[in-house]
């Protein structure tokens, strides 16, 4: 396996929509294990394939507790098929906007069709820090960021600070003693 290096916005990638996989082979199982790799290393509880520059239908999650066995799930194609009414906060962050976090509201309780590590058809229906971490990961594979859903203020304002913090890492090491 390998870690691989995540995009950060306002990477133009983290805005595109991902191709579907033809099928779950041994490059899409490599690509599934190598994100996993890299998330459990961030560490992040999700990833989705566009955050590693990969655009294709492809995500990665564990929700499981430090305390708990890992419980990694290998999405290829999820496709939300029903979404409860009812819905959900959670304080939401990501991997692509570090250090920044909001409220995010979505759909309580999801069903999910997928492929999976073995190219099986499966369907998955789950709620909680599930169902909000599956559509943040598929909103990913459609160009759509947590702050996305937040008031164009509060996502500007996260945005301006990313661009800023971003900026001051970049700048050389005299700077800042100048
Ligand atoms: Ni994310």
């Amino acid at each position: 396996m390998a870690k691989l290096p995540i995009l950060t916005a306002p990477d133009a990638r983290l805005k595109q929509r991902a191709k579907p996989v033809d099928k779950v082979d041994d490059r899409v199982r490599k690509l599934m294990d190598d994100m996993l790799e890299t998330m459990y290393a961030a560490p992040g509880i999700g990833l989705a394939a566009p955050q590693v520059g990969v655009l294709e239908r492809v995500i990665v999650i564990d929700v499981a507790r430090e305390d708990e066995e890992p419980q990694p799930l290998r999405l290829a194609n999820p496709e939300i098929l029903w979404q409860s009414e009812e819905l959900a906060t959670y304080d939401e962050g990501c991997l692509s906007i570090p250090d920044h976090y909001a409220e995010v509201v979505r759909p309580k309780q999801v069903r999910v069709r997928y492929l999976d590590q073995d190219n099986e058809i499966r369907e998955l229906e789950t709620d909680g820090l599930l169902a909000t971490c599956i559509q943040h990961e598929i909103d990913h594979l459609d160009g759509t960021l947590f702050v996305d859903h937040l008031s164009a203020l509060k996502r500007n304002m996260i945005l301006r600070k990313l661009a800023k913090a971003r900026k001051s890492e970049q700048l050389p090491a005299y700077a800042a003693v100048s």
